[in-house]
């Protein structure tokens, strides 16, 4: 009778299924580092929900229409001023702002850009940022005109500021941490005394 192929075929499997000790090790070895990781990861977890509302943020804080001009053929002008604000609610460590860029826009038609060079915001404090951008001659859509007809009418007009900034702030002497912030809100105002209809516009995280 030949032998049952099922048999030794599970005799051949456990011949070379023995351990090799150096085989344990490494597993033991993965083992605590995977653990190792998992409470890093939870301790960063925790670290993050507790400092959370510390993180510097960046904002509006006030804008106004200065001008806002546009004919029967299409062209537009207008120039804003926006005062931006980076705020620093850490009591214990500077922050530092940079690669900040902004993108200020009429119905998807780019206006202007506001950008601003590396600075840093000291503990527990803020630094507002002013900006008077302006365009030069736009040419709208009939689309887009029919917008701006729109908001003279309603006497309420929407410009999109879209864009990012990135901050950096110590951590202890854990190091320091670093991490874009986005902004993305819409600025209103009513194109008839330009005043600025305060919404909230912040990086600040839900
Ligand atoms: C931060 O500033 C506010 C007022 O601007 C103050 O009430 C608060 O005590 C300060 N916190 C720290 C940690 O300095
Ligand atoms: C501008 O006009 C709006 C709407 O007519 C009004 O509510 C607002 O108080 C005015 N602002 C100023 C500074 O006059």
């Amino acid at each position: 009778m030949p032998p049952n192929p099922m048999f030794k075929k599970r005799l051949n499997h456990s011949h070379h299924n023995r351990t090799h000790p150096l085989v344990w090790l490494a597993a033991i070895i993965c083992t605590v580092f995977a653990i190792a990781a998992i409470i890093a990861g939870i301790a960063a977890f925790i670290g993050y929900i507790v400092i959370h509302p510390r993180i510097p943020t960046v904002s509006v804080s006030s804008a106004h229409l200065n001008l806002l001009r546009n004919n029967l053929a299409g062209i537009f002008q207008t120039q804003v001023s926006i005062v931006v604000r980076a705020q620093n609610g850490n009591g214990r460590a500077h922050a530092s702002f940079s690669d900040m860029l902004f993108k200020l826009s009429y119905q998807e038609q780019a206006i202007a850009f506001l950008r601003s060079d590396p600075f840093k915001v000291e503990k527990n404090s803020s630094r507002y940022l002013n900006y008077v951008v302006e365009s030069s001659s736009i040419p709208l859509t009939p689309q887009q005109m029919a917008e701006m007809t729109n908001s003279w009418q309603r006497n309420l007009i929407g410009f999109d500021l879209k864009g990012s900034a990135r901050t950096q702030w110590r951590l202890g002497r854990l190091g320091s941490v670093k991490f874009w912030c986005h902004l993305e809100c819409t600025l209103k105002f009513h194109p008839l005394n330009g005043s600025y209809i305060p919404s909230r516009c912040t990086t600040e995280s839900k």
